[in-house]
C-alpha cells in the first residue's frame, strides 16, 4: 500500500496513511517519513495500537534515541517507564493518577506552556513521537505552532533584530512562569541554562524558523526584562491561530513532530482521569550555539 500524506493543519500538519507502525519499515518508508517531516513538521498516524517495543523499534528506525535522565523531578526508582521513554502521562508506577499536589506533577505542568522538547539541553531534541494509550473524557488536546510560518511572517525589521541572537534556556525559567520556584541547589545545578540560537535553518529544506520555547528566559547580552518581553512578543506572534494545528487525540494515535520547526503545548483535562501518553524522542544532530565557558 503506498504511503499518502494529506494536509490537515492550516499550513503544515499532515495525516499519514499506508504505514503499519507494528512492522519494520523499509528504507523507502523511512525516507518517505523523513521527507514528510521535512515538509509538514507534524505527522499524524491514526489507529496504531502499538506496544512499547514497537514504538521503540519505529523510533530507532528514524535515528538515535534521546534518553530521559535527570530531566524531571521524579527519581528513576519511581519511574513507570524505562529511560528510553519520556512519560508524559499523569500516572505513577502503580498506574494510579498523581495526587493534585504531587511535586513532579506540578513541575510537569510546564508542558502546558508553548515549548520545544529538550530545548533546555545542549543538544536539543529532533523529533518527538507521542503515542496515545488512554485518553481523558474531554480536553487534553496538543497544539502545534509552525515556527517557519512564524518566522516568515515577521516584518523585515524584526527579522534583522532576531538574526544572530542566542537565548538561554532552562526548565527553571519555564516553571517559574507558573510560580514553581522552589528548587533545591542540586536541581538548580542540574537545570542550569544552556544556549540556543533564536533562528534556526532547516538542514534539508533550508527554511528558517524561530527557535522559541517557554524554557527561554534570557538573550545573551540583553537585560533580562527586555529579553523576556521581546521573547514574549515573539511567542505571541508565532502562536497566532493561523499558525496552529490543534490535535484532538483518539486512542491509537501517534503524532510525530519536529522540535526544530515547531512548538507545542498540552491543553488541560480533568485531573482525576488517567491520560497515558508515551513519548519517544530522537536526538538532535548537535548544539545550535556555542555554550558559555564553565
Ligand atoms: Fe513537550
Amino acid at each position: 500500500m503506498p504511503i499518502t500524506m494529506r494536509q490537515v493543519g492550516p499550513c503544515f500538519a499532515a495525516e499519514v496513511e499506508g504505514l503499519d507502525l507494528r512492522k519494520p519499515l523499509t528504507s523507502e518508508e523511512v525516507a518517505a517519513v523523513h521527507d514528510g517531516m521535512d515538509r509538514h513538521a507534524v505527522l499524524v498516524f491514526h489507529d496504531q495500537r502499538i506496544t512499547d517495543e514497537e514504538q521503540l523499534a519505529f523510533t530507532r528506525s528514524l535515528g538515535d534515541i534521546e534518553h530521559s535522565i535527570g530531566t524531571s523531578l521524579r527519581p528513576l526508582t519511581d519511574a513507570r517507564l524505562p529511560t528510553t521513554f519520556a512519560d508524559v502521562s499523569n500516572l505513577d508506577k502503580d498506574h494510579k493518577v498523581f495526587a493534585r499536589d504531587d511535586r513532579p506533577r506540578l513541575f510537569g505542568l510546564g508542558n502546558r506552556l508553548w515549548h520545544s522538547d529538550s530545548s533546555f539541553k545542549v543538544v536539543p531534541a529532533k523529533y518527538s513521537l507521542l503515542s496515545a494509550r488512554s485518553i481523558p473524557s474531554k480536553g487534553g488536546n496538543t497544539e502545534y505552532a509552525d515556527m517557519r510560518a512564524g518566522y516568515d511572517a515577521l516584518d523585515d525589521e524584526t527579522k534583522a533584530e532576531v538574526e544572530g541572537l542566542v537565548c538561554e534556556h532552562s526548565q527553571i525559567f519555564s516553571r517559574s512562569i507558573l510560580g514553581f520556584t522552589d528548587f533545591s541547589d542540586e536541581e538548580r545545578e542540574r537545570f542550569k541554562p544552556v544556549r540556543q540560537c533564536l533562528v534556526r535553518t532547516h538542514p534539508v529544506t533550508k527554511r528558517r524558523s524561530l527557535y522559541l520555547s517557554s524554557h527561554a528566559g534570557g538573550i545573551v547580552g540583553w537585560p533580562v526584562p527586555e529579553a523576556r518581553s521581546f521573547l514574549r512578543d515573539l511567542v505571541e506572534h508565532a502562536t497566532q491561530r493561523q499558525f496552529v494545528y490543534a490535535h484532538k487525540w483518539s486512542v491509537g494515535d501517534l503524532v510525530m513532530w519536529d522540535n526544530r520547526q515547531t512548538m507545542h503545548r498540552a491543553r488541560p483535562f480533568p485531573a482525576n482521569e488517567p491520560r497515558d501518553m508515551r513519548r519517544t524522542t530522537l536526538m538532535g544532530d548537535g548544539p545550535t550555539a556555542e555554550q558559555a565557558a564553565a
